[in-house]
């Protein structure tokens, strides 16, 4: 339905076009500055970067391949309130690049050859370290000058949450036989987080880190794999960078190997896989605490989490995407009442979480996954409702769910309350197997879904939906008008989204590093960021990144003035033979012939005005 082109927020800038250059382009009038690089320490009397950085050097700098992001004003008691011009970034770290990580022959901070990456055999204690510690988070504050030049200021709470750092568990699946480990056989703490990816922002000022691929780095050699690792993905022969040979320590027993060792008291590794897949929550302003897994939101590939905007009285409501071929959209409703000031995160250890039914007809329903109810007992293999949460996407398979093509971040219209979801692509789903909300067989470009929860009611289980975007270049996409995009509008495969306080539309892309610039992907080039207005479904490309990355974690001061953003893997496209060289296809940020460094970018407008208006 077609709506009223004068309505919803301004889109006051010229679009860029599509980019293939190792550079960041920004709109005439906007100014783009790198103020956070992988490697670069989270205080100044921390190491700085070199190539050649220890494992312990790692955990006092920024992580690899920076990924969702919040600006949290300093001495702030809302994360959306405060000052503009000081406060802590908080951003994931999602995975890592071990050929930049160990393997640079480097003169100065050029690289002048390569070593030969060896992943076979056992891993070398130090690179499993320094690989551990560039996984995680960072809490680091930054000030801007009266030049709006960003920095990091030495802060006492500035620290790095990393593959090793001391977690609780808490909700259903805390103390859970499941749960048990060597490092807590009471099943109630465990060590780090990894694979985060999108985040959230809880209405109480806190950040949740999402656990999406973590499953690629455990083995279980069982033969018979019990569903909590085979249903994720856990594989018996492989692991990612091959941690399930780092040295055992001696006693026959390495944390990534979740196989079952002959003659093991009850807690060996066996439950390792169970600590992953959760949303962790980090208070960033006390560096004392111990970052918090809140099982109640359920285990799969977590993308992130989104907040609606919690209201005084009302339950707190959340969405997650279940990032894979064919999983899920979830929402959590509390059981408890929000109350400003008072609200703290073990609100969310007790609610339901319900996955989402998109019916043909615009109707949906949130499906409860609730021990005893629907199948979910005993007859299905459950037995409490900590089991259901270990097992969420079996929960979610038995209640009927709609599968869906990679759901990824979401985004919740501050005014109207809509949420927004990207659905990046899926060029498995089969002809046979589309549905109107996953209408594409063969999806290479992505979609934006929305809907409504039924009566205004963002606890109701009923809601309705749409589809806001098909992407895609000219002669294949759809926006919400049912018209085709135009040249300054094409994107494919949609992962960020996020909305600014004047209910502009941030999309970010995530075209897969290794089809970049081919294909049916050729008409996009590098991957970049656009705006919509949700009113009229206008969208316009906004920013184009280097070569090789995904452009990812996007955020404002609460002045909108500056906005940050995150751009991931620089260079990842780089061919063997070209490592092999130390030919890279990216030296971004610094030039030359350095290593290309995930990094973190503030922009401004050269006449201080709200970014994008
Ligand atoms: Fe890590 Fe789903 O993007
Ligand atoms: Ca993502
Ligand atoms: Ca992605
Ligand atoms: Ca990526």
């Amino acid at each position: 339905e077609a709506q009223d082109a004068s309505s919803g927020p301004s889109l006051g800038f010229n679009a860029v076009p599509v980019s293939s250059t190792d550079t960041i382009v920004v709109p005439d009038g906007y100014e783009a500055r790198v103020i956070y690089r992988w490697g670069d320490a989270i205080s100044g009397d921390f190491p700085a970067f070199a190539p050649d950085n220890s494992g312990e050097d790692q955990a006092h700098q920024a992580g690899m391949h920076h990924d969702g992001m919040h600006f949290f004003p300093i001495e702030g008691d809302s994360p959306w309130q405060g000052s503009s011009t000081d406060g802590f970034l908080v951003m994931n770290h999602e995975y890592i690049e071990t050929r930049f990580l160990h393997y640079a022959v480097t003169q100065g901070s050029e690289i002048s050859s390569w070593g030969t990456p060896d992943h076979a055999g056992p891993r070398p204690a130090d690179h499993v370290l320094k690989e551990l510690n560039a996984h995680g988070v960072s809490v680091v504050r930054m000030r801007a000058d009266a030049n709006g030049n960003w920095r990091v200021v030495a802060d006492p709470r500035n620290r790095r949450i990393t593959g090793l750092t001391r977690m609780e568990i808490a909700g259903p699946a805390r103390g859970h036989a499941k749960m048990a480990t060597f490092y807590s056989p009471d099943g109630t703490h465990t060590r780090g987080t990894l694979s985060n990816c999108a985040h959230g922002v809880t209405p109480w000022n806190t950040y949740m880190a999402a656990e999406e691929n973590w499953s690629g780095y455990f083995v279980n050699t069982d033969g018979e794999m019990p569903r909590e690792h085979a249903r994720y993905g856990v594989r018996p022969d492989v692991s990612r960078h091959n941690w399930h040979l780092a040295d055992d320590g001696g006693d026959g027993y390495v944390r990534f190997d979740a196989s079952t060792k002959a003659d093991a008291p009850a807690g060996d590794y066996r439950n390792e896989p169970n600590m992953f897949g959760w949303m962790t929550e980090i208070d960033p302003f006390d560096p004392d605490s111990t970052p918090v897994k809140r099982t109640t939101l359920g285990r799969f590939a977590h993308e992130g989490v989104v907040f609606a905007p919690a209201e005084a009285g009302q339950p707190v409501v959340c969405y997650s995407g279940d990032d894979s071929r064919f999983e899920y959209i979830y929402k959590f409703v509390s059981d408890g009442a929000y109350q400003p000031g008072v609200t703290r995160g073990d609100i969310l250890d007790t609610g339901t979480l319900y996955v989402a039914r998109f019916n043909d007809d615009g109707s949906g329903e949130w499906l409860p996954l609730v021990y005893g109810q629907n199948g979910l007992d005993e007859s299905n293999g459950f037995t409490d409702q900590g089991d259901v949460l270990i097992n969420t996407r079996t929960a979610a398979d038995i209640v009927g769910a709609t599968p869906m093509d990679r759901p990824e971040w979401g985004a919740v219209d501050p005014e109207t309350r809509a949420v927004y979801f990207t659905l990046t692509n899926n060029t498995r789903r089969t002809a046979d197997q589309v549905d109107a909300a996953n209408p594409r067989a063969d999806n290479a470009f992505g979609s934006i879904i929305r809907w409504n929860e039924a009566d205004g009611d963002q606890a109701s289980t009923r809601f309705n939906w749409d589809i806001f975007v098909l992407a895609g270049p000219e002669g294949d996409s759809r926006d919400v008008n049912g018209a085709p995009l135009d040249q300054d509008a094409i994107f494919a495969a949609p992962d960020g989204l996020w909305f600014d306080a004047d209910r502009r539309l941030w999309i970010q892309c995530d075209i897969s590093d290794s089809a970049l610039n081919s294909g049916v992907y050729t008409p996009f080039g590098n991957n970049k960021m656009l705006a919509a207005n949700p009113d009229t479904g206008e969208i316009r490309r906004f920013l184009t990144g280097p070569v090789g990355c995904e452009i990812t974690g996007v955020v404002t001061t609460p002045d909108q003035r500056t906005m940050f953003i995150n751009v991931q893997h620089p260079g990842a496209n780089t061919s063997e033979a070209g490592f092999a060289a130390a030919n890279f296809d990216s030296h971004w940020p610094d030039g030359g012939r350095t290593l290309p460094r995930s990094a973190t970018v503030a922009i401004r407008r050269l006449d201080g005005g709200k970014i994008g208006a």
